[in-house]
């Protein structure tokens, strides 16, 4: 990075293609100085920018990005997404592929490590989160002093903050071994808390951690158990929740992925960055669109009145969820996968009868010159909400289950921005557009 004084003349020594194309030339028409600045990755340092400035006491030229619109805050090696063309692969296996032959946590220990495991590997990996499924009785205590009609998520949160009360080490961010252990602990314990919220939603008894099923069996035991002694869960069932676990485990920085890294970067425990990682996938834009879909769904009521739906979306007095995606311009992979999903599910518990609206609605939408145009296509909330509800899931539970299956991403997604020698704390600028400074002035002089 070095600034050229002179914008760069016919005379100049011609370069070589390959080096002009590795950076690029801004002149300021302020001073008439050019500066010269590398392109690595097809992206340039914001810092940079810093040594365009007018005067020595100038702070420099800042980018301005609110919501991230076009700035990468980290390099990453866990997720690619190819928007344009409907990609998503973890740790370069493509999302389809895993989701027929992996499970959640060969998946989750691929995004971890990198690589899929051996055999031994996995069954080393699996027993260690078996190990961690209990939580510790005072948890249950926890969850008890929540009123009868909290909202689980809220539960949720509050639960997984409330679980670094429980480990004085979860601090030491630092210490590669005990950070692994308390990722296997978040892991494995998510599930946990996460049925209690929905049990506790119901006003029926905590069911404790079955290790001697599989990790999506034991969650499922846990929210379904009722008397018998043992539960057994529904093949068919349980393969679609592990399925819909892997197709939720991460999707590069997203809004809760950021919160995750953004919070982690402040070096906190990674319990306290879990729980604001699981806020921030509360809200009704991110991991909150799947209930928003089942209340759109419930309200549009029947075919005959998705037109004037439609109509409404078009007027923007609503909002189709379950549609659109800041990255994705194409299908999201995971929506069709997950519509493949419902028909597995609704084979076993009978059809949702908002499904024939849902497919209905996809039909209109993509046929609509608004949704083609702003290339808006069906998201991996579209049709997850209408398994669950036939689950008979309370829709305020929809972002709990997101949750369990996005966990392994959080802790990936936060151990690779520990060990990035790049990161720092985060800290945005911002462009203070508020009053000069001024005198303070009594309050009976105002
Ligand atoms: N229904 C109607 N219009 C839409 C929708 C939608 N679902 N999504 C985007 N648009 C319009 C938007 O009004 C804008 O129109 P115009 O150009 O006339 O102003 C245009 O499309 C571009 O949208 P945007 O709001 O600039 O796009 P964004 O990248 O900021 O927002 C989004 C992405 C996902 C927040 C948005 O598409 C949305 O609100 N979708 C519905 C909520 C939803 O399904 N969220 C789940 C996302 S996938 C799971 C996850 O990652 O959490």
């Amino acid at each position: 990075m070095s600034p050229v004084t002179e914008a760069r003349g016919s005379g100049a020594e011609p370069e070589s293609r390959a080096a002009r194309r590795d950076t690029v030339t801004v002149t300021d028409n302020r001073t008439g100085k050019s500066y010269e600045m590398p392109i690595e990755h097809g992206a340039i340092k914001a810092t940079d920018l810093k040594q365009i400035k007018t005067s020595e006491d100038d702070f420099g030229l800042v980018s301005y990005d609110p919501a991230f619109m076009n700035t990468a805050s980290c390099k990453s090696r866990i997720t690619f997404i190819d928007g344009d063309k409907g990609i998503l692969n973890y740790r370069g296996y493509p999302i389809d592929q895993l989701a027929e032959k992996a499970t959640h946590l060969e998946v989750a220990y691929l995004l971890f490590n990198g690589e899929l495991p051996r055999k031994n590997q996995l069954e080393a990996f699996v027993n260690e989160v078996k190990m961690h499924t209990f939580v510790h009785e005072n948890m249950k205590k926890f969850q008890e002093g929540f009123r009868h009609d909290a909202n689980p998520m809220a539960v949720f949160i509050s639960s997984v903050a409330a679980l670094s009360t429980f480990y004085q080490d979860a601090s030491q961010i630092s210490k590669p071994d005990l950070r692994r252990q308390h990722m296997i602990r978040l892991l494995a314990k998510v599930p946990t808390i996460a049925a209690w919220a929905y049990r506790h939603t119901l006003g029926l008894p905590y069911v404790y951690p079955d290790n001697e099923l599989s990790f999506t069996g034991n969650f499922l035991a846990m929210i379904f158990k009722m008397s018998e002694l043992k539960y057994k869960p529904n093949p068919a069932i349980e393969r679609a929740f592990d399925v819909l676990f892997i197709l939720h485990a991460d999707h590069e920085q997203n809004c809760s992925a950021n919160a995750m890294r953004a919070v982690g970067s402040s070096q906190v425990d990674p319990y306290s960055a879990l729980a604001a990682a699981s806020a921030a996938l509360y809200g009704p834009l991110h991991g909150g669109a799947n209930a928003e879909v089942l209340y759109m769904l419930q309200e549009i009521g029947s075919k005959s009145n998705i037109p004037d739906f439609v109509k409404r979306v078009k007027a923007k007095e609503a909002k189709l969820m379950g549609f659109g995606h800041r990255v994705y311009k194409n299908y999201d992979p995971r929506a069709k996968i997950i519509k493949k999903l419902a028909d597995d599910v609704f084979e076993v518990v009978g059809k949702n009868p908002l499904l024939e609206v849902a497919i209905e609605l996809e039909r209109i939408a993509l046929q609509d010159e608004y949704f083609i145009s702003r290339k808006l296509y069906p998201n991996v909330d579209f049709y997850s909400g209408l398994i669950y509800q036939a689950l008979r899931f309370p829709v305020d539970f929809f972002p709990v289950l997101f949750a369990i299956g996005r966990t392994a991403g959080w802790l990936a997604q936060w151990e690779e921005m520990l060990q990035d020698q790049e990161q720092k704390i985060a800290r945005p600028r911002q462009l203070y557009l508020g009053s000069p400074k001024r005198d303070y002035v009594a309050i009976d002089r105002r």
